[in-house]
């Protein structure tokens, strides 16, 4: 019998499931709209998650425990044009916010950009934090970076927890250091990896590295640096723009790692889909640790005011 139940919105190849069946979560509903991260997780979990949430009716979700939903990203981000709320994908807050209110889990755990906490001098989130609130919860939040959970890859995220219980006392987890590109990259890699003799000596002319492995990394406005670990993962990003010694792209298994999804993660999609995916992915490890801590909350508030509803964590 599963410890809790969960909903992943947008759920992507499923950052959020890897770390809720670490604690015996049970997936009962599942959504995103792209078409090829619902068949790898389909191919992963056995479930097939349903496609646009706009779609969704929130009387239609079973009952569960636990809300995960790492939602889009593009209208906070710096990478996007800033107009979040005005931006309708921005609106896709407010379906976590229906969905909320139709079930009222006992817990939430949301993701999105580090920059969602600077966004509009902090008005963006004090309206997403505002809506929450209203719904009855209590929320805290954070922005944690995967480098400091065991992953060598720099990805700041701004992480909202929130627990229906207006007495519940959080602490995010400590960092918890750093795991190293050695047990990230692969010996055997394909030829189709590495960039062309041309652009690998452009890069050699232009940068020398302090380490060796190292991801080389090339901003927008051509500035090469490298570091023992690499930059976040981006779904959109060009195709050159972290380089494992100034050599070769990362191998869509080396991006899965990165983000914390073990080898058994199977990989049934193309290499430009699977970036895409693992680019779009939630850390595993750095959710694993919050839901840990969140999950120990929840446990001492049921002992103490005996309020848990049905499955019991
Ligand atoms: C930041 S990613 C979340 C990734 C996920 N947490 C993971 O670990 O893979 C946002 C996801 O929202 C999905 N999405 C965008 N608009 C959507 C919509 N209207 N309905 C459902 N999913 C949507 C995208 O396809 C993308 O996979």
């Amino acid at each position: 019998m599963a410890e809790f139940t969960f909903v992943d919105l947008f759920c992507g190849i499923g950052g959020f499931h890897q770390a809720a069946i670490k604690f015996g979560g049970e997936c009962v509903f599942a959504c995103d709209i792209d078409e090829s991260a619902r068949a790898a997780y389909y191919a992963n979990y056995g479930i097939m998650p349903e496609g646009d949430i706009t779609k969704t009716n929130p009387v239609d979700i079973p009952h569960y425990d636990v809300l995960f939903a790492g939602f889009p990203c593009q209208p906070f981000s710096i990478m996007g044009n800033r107009l979040g709320f005005n931006d309708m994908r921005g609106t896709l807050f407010f379906n976590i916010i229906t969905i909320l209110k139709e079930n009222q889990p006992k817990l939430f755990i949301l993701e999105n950009v580090k920059q969602l906490v600077g966004h509009n001098n902090g008005k963006t989130l004090r309206s997403i934090l505002g809506a929450l609130e209203n719904l009855g919860y209590k929320t805290f939040h954070k922005v944690l970076n995967a480098l400091d959970f065991g992953l060598p890859q720099k990805r700041e995220r701004t992480i909202i927890v929130g627990f229906d219980n207006l007495n519940a006392d959080f602490c995010f987890p400590a960092p918890q250091g750093r795991g190293s590109l050695d047990g990230i990259l692969e010996k055997d890699v394909d030829a189709k990896h590495f960039v062309s003799d041309h652009i690998s000596r452009k890069r050699m002319q232009a940068h020398k590295s302090a380490f060796s492995p190292g991801i080389w990394h090339e901003n927008k406005s051509g500035h090469i640096s490298s570091y023992p670990f690499s930059c976040a993962l981006r779904a959109g990003a060009s195709y050159n723009y972290l380089l494992v010694d100034g050599r070769r792209r990362l191998t869509p298994r080396e991006m899965l790692r990165l983000q914390g999804f073990p080898d058994s993660f199977e990989i049934i999609c193309t290499d430009s889909q699977t970036r895409k995916q693992a680019g779009n992915a939630v850390p595993v490890n750095m959710v694993s640790a919050v839901l840990k801590e969140a999950l120990k909350e929840l446990q001492r508030s049921s002992k103490t005011n005996g309020k848990l509803k049905q499955a019991s964590l």
